[in-house]
């Protein structure tokens, strides 16, 4: 990667991804691109070359790659699945739209393509203790059937025009950065704002509902990693499996409870957002990942929970 494009850079991943991709890339090297511009993250703006793209605008990517002679396009427009239950077909115009367009525009300038995928690409047949690799993927969310669309039209890519795709099956994203909005995993990131403000949290989803999640430095560190990875070593493409931790709520509440005791928490079930978990994996297994590509957490329940209270406190001391 010498020349890369973020799309959706002021978002969720893309708000930490860029600035690392700058750091081991060069400001200069990295363009950031979002739907609103000029952003209203000024460190964002002001770090490197920036500029406003709607993801499905073909011509606003096209125009950028040529512009800038992109190699690599970190594809981060998506809506979560929550929210795209509230608005299925602007889930799926952004979701797909964006895909398509970064892949149709790296078959005809040669760039590699990274896209995540998620927890959300399975569904309620799918195996959830344990998830394999290549399983069951029969979503139930738009936001997965537009997941599981993206693995395929990437597959359908590399496979007939020799494009350089490449994905990873993300779990919930807990960070400190950029709230996720959203999404049915954002409440193990939200409860740690609620502790540090010593605000009661209400839980939406159910004690005992376990999913598999992962700390932002862990995501960001896959992300690069995958695209640096040999394709030669590569059997999986799109898209791998990668996990860091499994945990259900009570299990989260009673880490944060080590360091805030008097966390208050009230389990206020919403309905959309339980069922969406319930459809998804427990744990999945990441071995082809850790196989392939080296794949290996560093952050685990514990001290990504250290973390998260130390940077919040400091912010909101
Ligand atoms: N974090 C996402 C969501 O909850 C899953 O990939 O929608």
């Amino acid at each position: 990667m010498k020349k890369i494009l973020v799309i959706g850079a002021c978002g969720q991943i893309g708000s930490e991804l860029t600035p690392a991709l700058r750091k081991v890339y060069g400001n200069d090297n990295v363009i950031a691109s979002d739907f609103v511009f000029p952003f209203k993250n000024e460190a964002l703006n002001n770090s490197g070359p920036s500029c406003k793209i709607d993801a499905t605008q073909i011509k606003d990517i096209a125009d950028c790659v040529k512009k800038y002679h992109i190699d690599s396009i970190f594809n981060l427009a998506a809506i979560l699945s929550a929210k795209a239950e509230a608005n299925p077909l602007m889930g799926w115009d952004i979701g797909v739209g964006a895909v398509l367009n970064c892949l149709e525009v790296a078959k005809e300038f040669g760039c590699a393509v990274f896209t995540p995928s998620s927890i959300g690409a399975f569904g309620p047949e799918t195996p959830a203790d344990g998830t394999p690799q290549d399983t069951i993927q029969r979503p139930k969310t738009i936001y997965g059937i537009t997941k599981v669309t993206g693995e395929l039209l990437s597959d359908y890519y590399f496979l007939r025009y020799g494009v350089d795709t490449r994905s990873l099956r993300f779990p919930g994203l807990i960070s400190n950065v950029t709230l996720p909005g959203g999404g049915t995993t954002d409440y193990a990131v939200e409860v740690y704002y609620s502790a540090v403000k010593n605000e009661t949290f209400f839980c939406p989803l159910k004690k005992g509902t376990f999913l598999d999640m992962m700390y932002m430095p862990d995501a960001i560190k896959a992300s690069i990693d995958l695209m640096e990875a040999n394709p030669d070593k590569l059997i999986h493409r799109n898209s791998f499996n990668v996990t860091a931790m499994s945990f259900e709520p009570e299990m989260l509440f009673n880490e944060i409870r080590k360091h805030v005791p008097d966390l208050k928490i009230e389990y206020r079930y919403d309905e959309l957002r339980q069922n969406i978990a319930d459809s998804w994996p427990n744990y999945m297994d990441d071995s082809a990942a850790r196989e392939e590509w080296n794949w290996k957490p560093e952050y685990d329940l514990q001290t990504m929970t250290v973390d998260m209270l130390r940077t919040l406190k400091m912010r909101f001391k």
